[in-house]
């Protein structure tokens, strides 16, 4: 029961993050946030995948499902304790506060791979999948009782749905190879 609860609630936090970290894509965003300025070795400071428009678009999306998750939030509850288990509460400013965390983690990422000289885009695998979520839990600590239990199932989260979708990408022959 301990590790249902602490999947549940992990996901549960996942939503407004994914949120933040996903719709950003969407804004098209032509406004860099480092204004075009390189950083001291010559290379850019984030790049031009870091928005400003994909910033505003992360927030508001972060805080439009931080509002749903309030909104949902007495319904899940109610159905949790029935299982002896509570869910954590989030609302509006808490989704605010989780996905600008995200957005800080996903520029810190990417301020790394410009350092490291990776091209815009590049995948970098676990900077690109963990740090837009070590911010989110990071920032919202003071105001969410985040488990270490939690926070491993949230890191493990990503990975693993990559894997489950490769491997089903394989079974059903859309993909070559299993991973
Ligand atoms: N995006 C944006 N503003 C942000 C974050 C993302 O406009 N703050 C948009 C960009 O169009 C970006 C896309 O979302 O290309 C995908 O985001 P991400 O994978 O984080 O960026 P990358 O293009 O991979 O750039 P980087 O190499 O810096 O991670
Ligand atoms: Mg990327």
């Amino acid at each position: 029961m301990e590790l249902i609860s602490a999947i549940i609630n992990a996901v549960w936090i996942l939503i407004p993050v994914y949120a933040a970290n996903g719709f950003p894509v969407l804004s098209r965003g032509k406004r860099p946030i480092d204004f075009g300025k390189k950083f001291s070795d010559g290379e850019r400071i984030f790049g031009d995948g870091k928005t400003w428009e994909g910033l505003l678009a992360g927030l508001i999306a972060g805080t439009l499902y931080g509002c749903l998750l309030w909104l949902l939030y007495p319904y899940a509850n109610f159905l949790a304790v029935q299982n002896g288990f509570e869910i954590l509460y989030i609302n509006p400013f808490i989704g605010f506060i989780l996905s600008l965390g995200a957005l800080i983690g996903d520029m810190i990422g990417s301020f790394i791979k410009r350092r490291l000289k990776m091209t815009r885009g590049e995948d970098a695998p676990l900077l690109d999948q963990e740090n837009f979520i070590l911010g989110a839990v990071l920032l919202s600590l003071p105001f969410i009782k985040i488990s270490l239990e939690m926070f491993i199932i949230m890191i493990l989260f990503t990975p693993i749905i990559h894997r489950f979708a490769n491997i089903s990408g394989y079974l059903i022959k859309m993909k070559s190879v299993p991973w």
